[in-house]
């Protein structure tokens, strides 16, 4: 045979694998060279493509992430004997995520958390948004960052870059904001989130990470034991609007300030505990100046788990999953009430409407920026 033959012989062999992998890489699996993988997960009703993309570091830890509202949908990290558990509450498939969810791992914006009858006035006028929770607007609307497809960029195997452009007038708020949120899983078993925004017009931004942690992955969250660096925290009325007030923690079942287990106090017969079912509240934290600062910090006894919360925000709203009722399933689990917490670092709820609150307000050729890193270790 002469070796023209053999190498047009080769080069179709190759060319056909190659077809098959990028046929493969549409359908199933596809290992995105050294910048991670990629795996399609569903469709829109609108006919795009959903895509699941798993970031993993030198430890193992493991945390997946779709471009549809930027859901961390698993994040996998070791308990104290080493053994690598999921410990975020999830679903099973996209299509899971169409109904409405209770914001699982999602990226929440333009504004996390409510706006008062669902309005604010910026510059003398007055902007009416989207009233998805009774008379107020919760986390972004009807249709918030939460439901829209973000563009991924894989930046390394351990990191990945979502952008989204938030068009003037979406959901009733001012301004073409362009939004980046990138995720990076560090070697110290850490998920960083970095949050980044500009607009075209003055506007309001609070943008926060929806995660439901359990890190035992199963059961309820009560026994876990958190600590909250804060003097204070934002009470609330009975439709959880803040009333304005900074509230002293002191001999209240909110302070946190040495580590307590979450449900020693959480049936104790408090007004702002009865407003929300439980804790669902904007806790004031204390700083030392703008930079990210350890706030929080939750240990597990039962799977020797630990996860620190840092964050360059203001304030961070303690969750306590009062509103899941076990009707959602996933990942072999029942999502019961108080089956998983959350800690959203954020401005203050209601903050376009309280003067007092630190100001939310982004005006163009200034840059939003935040970051809030998830912190794990065992003891
Ligand atoms: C809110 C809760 C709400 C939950 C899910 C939290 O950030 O504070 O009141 O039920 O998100 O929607």
């Amino acid at each position: 045979m002469d070796n023209r033959k053999l190498s047009i012989g080769t080069a179709s062999i190759a060319l056909f694998a190659a077809v098959l992998t990028s046929c493969s890489a549409r359908t199933e699996k596809s290992n995105i060279g050294n910048t991670g993988t990629k795996t399609a997960w569903g469709t829109t009703p609108d006919g795009q493509t959903v895509e699941l993309y798993t970031l993993r570091n030198s430890k193992g830890a493991e945390a997946r992430i779709m471009n549809y509202g930027g859901v961390l949908v698993s994040l996998k990290v070791p308990d104290r004997s080493g053994v690598l558990g999921d410990v975020v509450a999830g679903l099973d498939s996209f299509q899971d995520y169409l109904k409405p969810p209770p914001y699982f791992g999602a990226i929440i914006g333009r504004y996390g958390n409510r706006i008062g009858n669902a309005r604010f006035t910026l510059n003398g006028v007055e902007y009416n948004l989207s009233k998805n929770d009774g008379q107020n607007s919760l986390h972004g609307g009807a249709r918030g960052f939460d439901k829209r497809l973000w563009q991924a960029t894989p930046l390394s195997p351990q990191s990945l870059e979502l952008k989204y452009r938030s068009a003037d007038g979406e959901e009733g708020y001012p301004g073409n904001l362009d939004v980046t949120v990138k995720y990076t899983l560090t070697d110290a078993n850490e998920l960083r989130i970095d949050y980044s925004a500009t607009t075209d017009k003055d506007t309001v931004v609070n943008l926060t990470n929806h995660s439901y942690f359990n890190l035992s992955g199963e059961g309820d969250i009560l026994a876990h034991e958190v600590m909250i660096n804060a003097d204070r925290f934002t009470p609330i009325d009975k439709g959880l609007i803040p009333t304005g007030e900074l509230k002293d923690v002191t001999g209240t079942p909110f302070d946190f300030r040495t580590a307590t287990p979450i449900g020693k106090r959480i049936e104790q017969k408090d007004q702002q505990l009865i407003f929300a079912g439980g804790y669902d509240h904007n806790w004031v934290l204390n700083r030392t100046g703008n930079g990210l600062e350890m706030v929080a910090k939750v240990s597990d006894p039962k799977s020797g788990r630990m996860m620190e919360v840092l964050t360059t925000q203001p304030g961070l709203q303690f969750y306590t999953g009062n509103f899941l009722d076990g009707t959602l399933k996933g990942k072999g689990r029942t999502y019961a009430r108080r089956s998983a917490f959350c800690m959203e670092t954020q401005h203050f709820p209601d903050s376009p409407n309280k003067p007092s609150f630190p100001s939310t307000v982004l005006k163009p050729g200034s840059v939003y920026q935040s970051t809030t890193v998830y912190r794990f270790a065992t003891f």
